[in-house]
């Protein structure tokens, strides 16, 4: 196995930076300290002038989904090598089974698709549709498998939204198992009813997803998630929030004591629906996600959430398409697959806006792009931790660097960029995976199958508290 000295930076965990050097051996962290000496055969790494940090968590990817008549371009090869070359060396993803299919059968694709990872990886059930033998199978995949997340769809009215009371069966068996909660929260019926008006109205261009899809149903559908695991005791994590209402009933929930967790896109910090107005079809349906890019004013709302500690966590819902496949949508917004990429620029634009930004502190970097997704999905501190012993997982960045975003340059599998042009200022130079140097300065050596699955032990009662 490889020996690494990552040599004169600055290492940064959630919790405070110093300068120091890194010896990682056999895939984990051996020691850190001052002027350490190079072992016999190891590589060593210069971070003069740059920061150290744990590689990039990203807790929410959809690779090789299919969805929506098409299947999501990136593979889990493709995916998790860009995730390396933009410094994310964990990925958790989203396993989806068939209206009816188990669960378990379900797993057993995710497992064999994920097999050619070159990054580490964990999953997350959707829970699709609710019976005794879901509820059943969920024991296993918690005992069994590693499984101790599962997400509900309040959204999607006739595809994946659960009716509340599945929601309710569902909350409970995951309180049952120690498991977390996890929901994407937007009000379905209402927008099944705004997408046929939509229609009927003649508005069938993207604009049309954005309008049929407002904040009011994120804010609604947020605090009804809340008030049920609540009541039920159960925590709860709230994915790709981009409203100010949502962000609003979070922070009300926590500062109430309730175990609820926000999780953001960098998008939802600097986009704005006016990306939906673009004259250029595959512009304005390349934006097309659910929850929608939301009118000006969000945004704002979205940083204060995170600078308050509200919203603690950034994933990508990485779920990319090519211009082609968007245009399935071109005569009808409802049949634009749903899905934008982002997995190799997350850290990238969080560093630029938030760092660079004086909104955020290296410090606050770590916490939302690795340390904090670690405690909430149980990977903790073996993932998202700079200690010796932990996952050899890290990055270098170099603050001075800068490049400009564009999917002409992106190692993502697809021909659009939410971010064409963007010109940033802090460069990952340097990806670590469990002591692989998979980014070298530019040069992408990821290598198939190199990613292992990451199993996770269901929950205690002091649930991320530290959160
Ligand atoms: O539009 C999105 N977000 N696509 C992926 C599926 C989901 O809702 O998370
Ligand atoms: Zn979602
Ligand atoms: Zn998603």
């Amino acid at each position: 196995m490889t020996t690494n000295l990552i040599r004169g930076g600055t290492v940064v965990t959630e919790r405070g930076r110093r300068r120091a050097d890194v010896l990682t051996r056999d895939g984990r962290i051996a020691a850190i300290g001052d002027a350490i000496e190079a072992p016999a055969g190891a590589e060593v790494i210069d971070a003069g002038g740059c920061y150290v940090m744990p590689g990039g968590i990203d807790p929410h990817t959809h690779m090789q989904l299919p969805m929506m008549g098409t299947v999501v371009a990136d593979d889990f090869f493709t995916g998790t090598a860009a995730a390396a070359a933009g410094g994310t060396t964990t990925i958790l993803d989203f396993v989806g089974p068939e209206p009816g299919q188990s669960p378990l059968e379900a797993l057993a694709i995710w497992r064999d698709r994920a097999a050619k990872a070159t990054v580490d990886y964990g999953f997350h059930m959707t829970v699709l549709w609710w019976s005794e033998a879901f509820s059943a199978a969920m024991a296993t995949l918690v005992n069994d498998h590693g499984i101790v997340s599962f997400k509900f769809f309040l959204a999607y009215k006739g595809r994946l939204m659960l009716p509340d009371e599945d929601l309710l069966a569902g909350f409970r068996r995951c309180r049952e198992l120690g498991a977390l909660v996890q929901v994407h929260a937007e009000n379905g019926e209402l927008i099944a009813y705004l997408q046929q008006k939509m229609l009927a109205d003649g508005i069938t261009s993207p604009l049309g997803h954005a309008l049929s899809r407002p904040s009011q149903c994120e804010g609604e559908a947020t605090l009804r998630a809340i008030t049920m695991a609540e009541i039920l005791d159960v925590p709860l994590y709230v994915v790709h929030v981009s409203a100010a209402e949502a962000a609003d009933a979070i922070g009300q929930a926590r500062r109430r004591g309730v175990k609820v967790i926000g999780e953001t896109l960098p998008g939802f910090l600097a986009i704005d629906d006016a990306v939906y107005r673009a004259e250029n079809f595959d512009v304005a349906a390349g934006h097309v996600m659910s929850p929608p890019y939301r009118p000006k004013g969000h945004q704002e709302a979205i940083w204060r959430a995170v600078e308050a500690g509200t919203l603690s966590t950034t994933g990508t819902d990485h779920c990319c398409f090519t211009k082609a496949q968007k245009r399935l949508g071109r005569d009808d917004f409802t049949k634009i697959p749903n899905g934008c990429g982002g997995v190799e620029e997350r850290l990238h634009v969080l560093w630029h806006l938030g760092v660079n930004g004086g909104r955020l502190t290296p410090e606050r970097f770590v916490a939302l792009t690795s340390a904090n997704a670690a405690k909430a999905f149980n990977l903790w501190p073996r993932k998202g931790s700079l200690e010796v012993g932990a996952d050899a997982d890290l990055i270098v960045l170099d603050p001075e660097r800068t490049k400009t975003l564009s999917a002409a340059t992106q190692h993502q599998n697809t021909d659009f960029s939410v971010w064409e042009g963007m010109q940033i200022k802090g460069v990952v130079t340097h990806t670590l995976a469990r002591g692989r140097h998979v980014w070298a300065d530019g040069d992408l050596r990821a290598e198939r199958g190199a990613g292992s699955y990451l199993p996770r032990k269901p929950f205690g009662a002091a649930y991320a508290e530290t959160i």
